[in-house]
């Protein structure tokens, strides 16, 4: 489990070393300072009183009071610095780990687990370690030598003093404990909240559109309300935190007053170490806070590592074999045998599938919705495994291919256009390098000259989240452009007209055609006019393939094909 982070020990080894070299002298210069006061003190008690004894002793506190003070910060720059190297690493592990996963982790998974995991988890180990380090040098280093001085000083009084103390411990613990429920729930709350305002804003136009306002405002609210009640919790608890560490060490104090007094006038402890026992006793107060915290945030700490890791070993089920076929050269035939698929294995979606799409061809498919069309093209870049049966790309078995060579060669267009917060040029491209005469050609083909003419900054324009918001269409069409701005011998287009009118769909895919000539394109649509030009068309109902041919037959023999086309055909007619 610790394999995670100890590549970071080992990186940051100097620093950490370092670190501890500078609390290991603060910690020395405070088991000093009570020496000096108490000979300080002890020389006021005695009759001749040298000022400049005095004053060399508080020259020398002085001095010591600001190499400590500079340790102390050294030692939590390295200390700290170190253990935000730690998070720094985890969470770019995770990321890149994340990432890796496939579509079917993604399905299943929660996008605010992941973030959680990404935030409170790793700086819960962040914590542990960090706080374990420090911690466990100056319990045993700082915490021990100092009981040590006070047993050799006075044994009985050292237990008296000590009396309060394993209550305090217990009870910083039991603190520790109660504020991280606390302020999980609270954090919780908040993720609710943020998830609600989240949603209302990304949701603002339905909202405006049926005055759905009050409604949410008051979902919000009472979000918000839980959340202040939660940290109101948490502040009840945190705010007995200080008063009762002051009532222990004051008990403490008071006992070592009362006793120590009565040794000082026996004369059995010179008043100077009194005052230097009361001094330790002080020192003594962070290391024994130190334990009750420490343990809880290792115990949290251990607790998110085993998430994270868990997290980490979660494999993608769609993976490379061990020794791929790496066809250098895709010529685009496509064939499925037989394929059966289901994101559910309770729910069968795709079954016996069987088609043979030759290279170079068009083919369509057509269907009602959630018929199984985005889910049977989702094969072939395989984002999801097949449940039975086979798919070929030429004549290699998909699972014989490695998915990321096999996506090289394939052109996709998802059914949801999804821009990126950045430029258009950037969306278009997505870090791939091209010509500029190949970006313009296929801005051209995509029809989208005129939308980036009018556009304040033509393509260097932001659109995404923030910026320049572009209609439906034009959305589609960046989409378009951003799928065939490379060569490939697939080109699989989900749904790409759905928001374009007949007349420009059927313009732009003639275009495309032409523009790759020995391309194998599958378009899916309902619109039935733009794939009359297919090779081949076939149609899906509830997963089966119920019909197949060329647009002019299927006009005549089936019967949904022909229904299909007739209404739209009326409806195009009265469009213009
Ligand atoms: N990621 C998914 N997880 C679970 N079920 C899904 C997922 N994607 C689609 N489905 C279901 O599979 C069925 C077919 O969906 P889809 O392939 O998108 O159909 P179409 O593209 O023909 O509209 C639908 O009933 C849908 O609810
Ligand atoms: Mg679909």
């Amino acid at each position: 489990m610790l394999k995670l982070i100890l590549p970071y020990f080992k990186k940051n080894w100097l620093k950490i070393l370092a670190g501890i070299l500078c609390m290991v002298l603060v910690d020395g210069a405070q088991l000093i300072i009570p020496q000096i006061i108490k000979s300080a003190v002890d020389t006021l008690t005695t009759t001749q009183i040298d000022r400049y004894v005095l004053i060399r002793q508080c020259l020398i506190i002085a001095a010591l009071g600001l190499a400590m003070a500079i340790l102390r910060y050294a030692w939590r720059i390295l200390l700290m610095g170190s253990a935000r190297d730690v998070e720094k690493g985890i969470r770019n592990d995770l990321y890149r780990h994340v990432l890796e996963l496939d579509m079917v982790y993604f399905d299943r998974v929660k996008t605010g687990d992941i973030m959680a995991h990404a935030t409170s988890d790793i700086a819960h180990v962040r914590m542990a370690f960090g706080f374990g380090v420090i911690v466990l040098v100056d319990t045993l280093l700082l915490g021990g030598t100092t009981i040590g001085i006070m047993i050799w000083t006075d044994p009985k009084l050292t237990a008296l003093a000590m009396i309060p103390m394993p209550f305090l411990i217990l009870f910083t613990k039991y603190l520790g404990k109660k504020m991280h429920v606390l302020h999980k729930t609270a954090q919780e709350s908040f993720s609710m909240l943020t998830e609600q305002i989240r949603e209302s804003f990304f949701g603002i136009r339905v909202i405006k559109v049926f005055n759905f306002e009050r409604t949410i405002e008051r979902k919000a609210n009472l979000a918000s309300t839980d959340y202040f009640k939660k940290n109101l919790k948490r502040a009840f608890v945190s705010a007995l935190l200080r008063p009762m560490l002051a009532l222990f060490f004051n008990l403490s104090s008071l006992i070592i007053l009362f006793y120590g007094g009565f040794l000082v006038m026996e004369q059995r402890l010179t008043p100077g170490e009194l005052v230097a026992f009361l001094q330790y006793m002080g020192v003594l107060a962070w290391p024994i806070i130190a334990i009750g915290w420490m343990t809880n945030l290792f115990q949290r700490g251990m607790a998110s590592l085993k998430r994270i890791n868990e997290l980490l070993d979660a494999k993608p089920l769609v993976q490379s074999p061990q020794s791929p076929d790496r066809p250098a050269t895709i010529k685009g035939r496509i064939r499925f045998s037989r394929a059966q698929f289901s994101h559910d294995p309770q729910q069968p979606l795709l079954s016996d599938i069987t088609m043979d799409i030759q290279a170079g061809t068009r083919v369509g498919i057509t269907g009602p919705p959630g018929s199984g069309k985005t889910s049977l093209v989702q094969l072939i870049p395989r984002l999801y495994n097949l449940t039975a049966g086979n798919l070929f790309i030429d004549d290699h078995e998909i699972s014989r291919l490695d998915p990321d060579h096999i996506r090289e060669h394939i052109a996709f267009m998802p059914q949801e256009s999804f821009l990126f917060s950045g430029t258009l040029e950037e969306n278009i491209l997505l870090g791939r390098k091209v010509e500029k005469q190949r970006l313009e050609q296929i801005i051209q083909a995509c029809d989208l000259t005129t939308t980036i003419n009018a556009m304040p900054d033509g393509l260097s324009t932001l659109v995404g989240e923030r910026g320049v918001t572009l209609s439906g269409g034009q959305k589609q069409r960046v989409a378009m452009a951003r799928t065939l701005i490379i060569d490939k011998p697939i080109i699989i287009l989900d749904d790409p007209i759905s928001q374009l009118d007949t007349q420009t769909a059927q313009t732009i895919i003639d275009r495309l055609k032409r523009m790759n000539p020995k391309a194998t394109f599958i378009i899916i649509s309902h619109r039935l006019s733009a794939l009359a030009a297919c090779d081949w068309i076939y149609i899906l109902d509830k997963g089966l393939i119920t019909g197949q041919g060329q647009h002019q037959d299927l006009i005549k023999s089936n019967k949904f094909y022909a229904d299909s086309f007739r209404v739209q055909q009326f409806e195009e007619s009265h469009d213009n």
